[in-house]
C-alpha cells in the first residue's frame, strides 16, 4: 500500500497531463497506465451485474472492494491493489472475500496484469468461469488463490508454467479437474512451492512418489485420489509438515513408517488399512493426528506414548483392540481431543486423566470399556464433551460437588452404572445435555438440584429409577427434551411442574395412572409419548383441548382408554397412535382436520360405525391401521385423491361391500390387509386389472378376504 502522499500525486495527475506526472521526480510511484485501465476494465466487464455471495470462511465480512475504484485516485492506492514501490507495478490483487458478481472472462484484462506476484480471488462465487490458458503467462506469480470461488472445468497444463508458485491454493471450487500430467508438474518441478492446497479438485489419479522437497503444507482432501500411498511417498527428502488426505476412500497403502518432521497428518475416511508401526513413536513432532475410519486393526502401540506434543488424537471408527496403557495415555500433556469411538478397545478406562488437563473433547464410545466411570475425569477444567456411551462401565458415579466448569455435552447411555444419579450431573454451569439412558440408576441422589437455564435436553429411559417424578427435577425449568421412559415413575395428579419450553417429552412404558398435568402449562410440544402406561378412562377434555399448533408426534397406544374418540385441536400432527386402548363409539368427522396425517393408527380398540370419507383424501397418509374394530358400512374411497398410502390394514372390522376401485391409483402400496371383514367382491376380475399395473411388481400385498384366505402377488 501506498502512503497518503502518492493520494496527493494521484489526484495531481489529473490535473496535469499524465505523460508530465510519469515524467516528474516521483513517477515511479504511480500506478502504471496500462495497467490501471486493464484493472477498469475488469471492473467494467461487472457492469449491470448485481453483487456475488459471501462465503461463510469470510469471518471478517464482505464488501465489493472493486466498486470504488475510480481513475480519481491512483490505482495503487485501490482498494486489494498492492503496487510495487519501485516502478508502479501491479504486484498484488487481494480481492478476497469481495462480493465479485459472477463469471470472469477468459480474455478478461484480469489476466494481462504480468508483473503479479500474488492473486487472490478466493471466497468469491464466479461461477460460471474457467481457470484460462492465459493463466500460464504471469510467471511471476508467487502466491495463487482461487479457493471456494467456484471456478469449474480443466486446470489448464498452461499452469504448469508457473514455476515461481511459493502457494497454490485451488480448494473446495467442487468442479476443477487436474489431470495426472500436471498434478504432477506441481507436485515436483514447482520448486519453490511451499503450500498446496487442492482439496476437493477432481484429480482421480496416484499420488506421485517423487514431491518437491520446498513442500511444507499439503492438502488433497476429498480428491478422489487412487492407488496406494507408498512407503517411497514418505521416504523421498522432504519437508512436508502437513499432509491432509482425507476423504480419499479409494486411497490405499499402510501407516507410513518414517516421516519426523509432520506435524499434522489427517489419512481419515482413506482405505488405508493394518496396523499402526511401533516407528509412529518416530513421528515426534506430530501435533495432529486423524485416521478417523479408515481399516485399521490391531492394538496401539506403547511408542505411541512418545508423541508428546499431540494436541489432536482421533482413532474413531477403525477396528482397534486391546487396552489403553495408563503410562502411555497420561504423557499425552498438550491434548485438547481425544477420540476412540466405534473400535473394539476393551479393559478399564485408566484413571489418569488429571495430567490430560487441556482435554476439551474426549469420546471413547462404542468399545468394550469395563469398570468404574474414571474419576479423574471430574478434574478436566477445560472439558466441554463427554462421552463414553455404549460401553460396560459399571458402578455409581462418583459424587463431588465442584467439577467440569465447560462440560457441555455429557453422554454416559448404555452402560451398567448403577446407584442414584449425583446432583452434580445437573448443576454444570454451561451443560446443555445430559444422556445416562440405559443404565441402571436406581434414583436421584437426595440433593438439592437448582436452576440451571442452560440444561435442554435430560435422558433418563430404560433405567431403574422409581417412586414419583423426582420432583427435584422441577428447577430443571428449561429443559425443551426430557425422557424418563421405561422406568418405575408415577405422577401424582396434584403434582405442579413448570418446563415452559418443553418441546419433547418421553414417559413410555412408565407407571402413570393419569394424564401428566403438568403439561397443561406447556405449549411448545412436539413431540409426546406417554404410551404403555396405565392410564385409564377417557382421555380428558383438557388435554383433547389443548392447542398445541407445534404437536406432530403423540402416542397413547398400550394404555386402557375408554370413551369416544375427543375432537382433538392439534391440527398440525402427522403420527397419532392411539392402538390397544379401549376407545369405542364412531370416528369423529374432526379426524378429518388433521390434514397433515401420516400416519394413523387406531387399532386395537372398539371404534364401531363407518368410516370418515376424508380418510381417502389425506394427501400425506402413508400408513392406515385400523384393524381389530367393529367399524362398518363400506370403506372409504382410498386413494382416490392421492398416492402416499403403502400400508392400509383394516382385517377384523365389518366393512362390507366391494373394494373401492380407488386403491388402483395407490401406487405406492406395500401391505393391503382387507380379511376378515364382509367385504363382498369378485377376487379375480380385480386381479386382472391390477396385473396391469406396474407397481404391482413391487408390491409385498396380499389379499385377504377371510381368515388365512391370503391370496399373494
Ligand atoms: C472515486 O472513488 C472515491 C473513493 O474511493 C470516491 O470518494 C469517489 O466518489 C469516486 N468517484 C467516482 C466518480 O465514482
Ligand atoms: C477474446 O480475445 C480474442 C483474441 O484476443 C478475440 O478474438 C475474441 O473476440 C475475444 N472474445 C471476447 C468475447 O472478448
Ligand atoms: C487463500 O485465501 C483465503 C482468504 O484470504 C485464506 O483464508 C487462505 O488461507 C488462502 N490460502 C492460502 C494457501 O494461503
Ligand atoms: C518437470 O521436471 C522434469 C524433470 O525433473 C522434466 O522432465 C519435465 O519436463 C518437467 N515438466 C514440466 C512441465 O516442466
Ligand atoms: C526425484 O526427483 C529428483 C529431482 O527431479 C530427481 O533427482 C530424483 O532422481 C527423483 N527420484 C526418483 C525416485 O524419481
Ligand atoms: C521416541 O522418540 C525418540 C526421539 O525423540 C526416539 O529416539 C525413540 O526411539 C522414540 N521411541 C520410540 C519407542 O519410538
Ligand atoms: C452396582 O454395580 C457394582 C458393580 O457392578 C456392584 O458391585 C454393585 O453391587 C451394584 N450395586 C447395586 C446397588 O446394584
Ligand atoms: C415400582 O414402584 C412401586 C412404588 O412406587 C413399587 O411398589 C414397585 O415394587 C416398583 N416396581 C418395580 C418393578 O420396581
Ligand atoms: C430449586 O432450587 C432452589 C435454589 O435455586 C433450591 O432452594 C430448591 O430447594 C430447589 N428445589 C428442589 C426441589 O430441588
Ligand atoms: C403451578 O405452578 C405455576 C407456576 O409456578 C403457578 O402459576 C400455578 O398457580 C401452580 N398451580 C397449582 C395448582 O399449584
Ligand atoms: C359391534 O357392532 C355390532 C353391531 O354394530 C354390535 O352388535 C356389537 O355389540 C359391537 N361389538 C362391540 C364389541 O362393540
Ligand atoms: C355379493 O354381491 C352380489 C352383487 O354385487 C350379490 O348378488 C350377492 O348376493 C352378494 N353376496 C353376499 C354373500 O352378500
Amino acid at each position: 500500500m501506498i502512503t497518503s502522499l502518492f493520494f496527493f500525486y494521484s489526484f495531481l495527475c489529473f490535473v496535469l497531463l499524465i505523460s508530465e506526472c510519469f515524467s516528474s521526480s516521483f513517477d515511479h510511484h504511480l500506478c502504471s497506465p496500462t495497467e490501471a485501465s486493464a484493472l477498469l476494465q475488469f471492473k467494467q466487464s461487472f457492469q449491470h451485474r448485481s453483487e456475488g455471495y459471501c462465503s461463510y470462511r469470510c469471518y471478517g465480512g464482505c464488501y465489493p472492494k472493486i466498486k470504488s475504484w475510480n481513475e480519481s485516485r491512483d490505482c495503487c492506492s485501490w482498494d486489494g491493489v498492492t503496487c510495487d514501490l519501485l516502478n508502479g507495478h501491479v504486484i498484488g490483487l487481494d480481492l478476497s472475500c469481495s462480493l465479485l458478481p459472477g463469471s470472469i472472462h477468459p480474455n478478461s484484462t484480469l489476466y494481462q496484469l504480468h508483473h503479479l506476484q500474488t492473486l487472490n480471488l478466493a471466497y468469491n462465487d464466479v461461477y460460471p468461469s474457467s481457470i484460462p490458458h492465459n493463466i500460464g503467462g504471469l510467471t511471476n506469480l508467487r502466491h495463487l488463490n482461487l479457493s471456494d470461488a467456484w471456478f469449474q472445468g480443466k486446470i489448464p497444463t498452461e499452469i504448469s508454467y508457473l514455476s515461481n508458485l511459493v502457494s497454490l491454493d485451488l480448494s473446495n471450487s467442487y468442479a476443477l479437474e487436474l489431470d495426472e500430467k500436471t498434478f504432477e508438474t506441481m507436485l515436483h518441478n514447482f520448486t519453490n512451492l511451499e503450500v498446496l492446497s487442492l482439496s476437493q479438485v477432481i484429480i482421480s489419479s496416484p499420488l506421485p512418489v517423487n514431491i518437491s522437497s520446498s513442500l511444507r503444507h499439503l492438502d488433497l482432501k476429498h480428491t478422489n485420489l487412487l492407488g496406494v500411498l507408498t512407503e517411497s511417498f514418505f521416504l523421498m527428502p522432504n519437508s512436508l509438515e502437513t499432509l491432509k488426505l482425507s476423504g480419499n476412500l479409494r486411497l490405499e497403502g499402510v501407516f507410513p513408517k518414517r516421516n519426523t518432521l509432520l506435524t499434522e497428518l489427517d489419512i481419515s475416511y482413506t482405505g488405508i488399512s493394518g496396523e499402526l508401526p511401533d516407528s509412529i513413536g518416530n513421528f515426534s513432532s506430530l501435533k495432529y493426528l486423524n485416521l478417523q475410519q479408515c481399516q485399521f486393526s490391531g492394538s496401539i502401540p506403547d511408542s505411541i506414548g512418545n508423541l508428546t506434543q499431540i494436541t489432536a488424537l482421533d482413532l474413531s471408527y477403525n477396528h482397534f483392540t486391546g487396552r489403553i496403557i495408563p503410562s502411555t495415555i497420561s504423557k499425552f500433556k498438550h491434548l485438547t481431543l481425544l477420540d476412540l469411538s466405534s473400535n473394539s478397545f476393551s479393559g478399564e478406562i485408566p484413571d489418569v486423566f488429571s495430567n490430560l488437563q487441556k482435554l476439551r473433547y474426549l469420546d471413547f464410545f462404542n468399545n468394550s470399556f469395563i469398570g468404574p466411570f474414571p474419576a479423574s475425569i471430574l478434574s478436566l477444567t477445560r472439558l466441554e464433551h463427554l462421552g463414553l456411551s455404549s460401553n460396560s462401565l459399571s458402578g455409581p458415579l462418583p459424587s463431588n460437588t465442584r467439577t467440569l466448569p465447560k462440560l457441555i455435552h455429557l453422554d454416559l447411555s448404555y452402560n451398567s452404572l448403577n446407584g442414584t444419579i449425583p446432583s452434580w450431573v445437573f448443576s454444570l454451569p454451561l451443560l446443555y445435555s445430559v444422556s445416562l439412558q440405559h443404565n441402571r440408576f436406581r434414583g436421584l441422589a437426595d440433593e438439592v438440584i437448582k436452576t440451571n437455564p442452560t440444561l435442554k435436553e435430560l435422558h433418563l429411559s430404560n433405567n431403574q429409577l422409581s417412586g414419583s417424578f423426582p420432583q427435584s427435577l422441577a428447577n430443571l425449568t428449561n429443559l425443551e427434551t426430557l425422557g424418563i421412559s421405561s422406568n418405575n415413575i408415577t405422577i401424582d395428579e396434584g403434582m405442579n411442574i413448570t418446563f415452559l419450553s418443553l418441546s419433547s417429552l418421553f414417559l413410555s412404558s412408565c407407571q402413570l395412572k393419569h394424564f401428566p398435568h403438568f403439561l397443561r402449562n406447556v405449549n411448545t410440544l412436539v413431540y409426546l409419548d406417554i404410551s404403555n402406561n396405565k392410564i385409564s378412562g377417557q382421555i380428558p377434555n383438557w388435554f383433547s383441548g389443548m392447542r398445541w399448533d407445534s404437536l406432530i408426534f403423540l402416542n397413547l397406544s398400550g394404555n386402557s382408554l375408554t370413551g369416544n374418540l375427543p375432537q382433538f385441536r392439534y391440527d398440525n400432527i402427522g403420527y397419532l397412535d392411539l392402538k390397544f386402548n379401549s376407545l369405542q363409539g364412531p370416528l369423529p368427522s374432526s379426524i378429518c382436520n388433521m390434514s397433515k396425517l401420516i400416519l394413523l393408527d387406531l387399532s386395537h380398540n372398539y371404534f364401531s360405525d363407518s368410516v370418515p370419507h376424508c380418510l381417502g383424501s389425506m394427501g400425506l397418509l402413508t400408513a392406515l391401521d385400523l384393524r381389530r374394530n367393529n367399524l362398518t358400512g363400506s370403506l372409504p374411497p382410498l386413494c382416490a385423491q392421492s398416492t402416499s398410502l403403502s400400508t392400509i390394514v383394516v382385517n377384523g372390522n365389518q366393512f362390507e361391500g366391494p373394494v373401492p376401485v380407488s386403491l388402483l391409483k395407490c401406487n405406492g402400496l406395500e401391505v393391503l390387509d382387507v380379511g376378515n371383514n364382509a367385504i363382498n367382491d369378485t377376487f379375480p376380475a380385480w386381479l386382472g386389472v391390477l396385473q396391469e399395473l406396474q407397481w404391482l411388481t413391487s408390491c409385498k400385498c396380499f389379499w385377504k378376504l377371510r381368515g388365512n384366505d391370503q391370496i399373494r402377488w
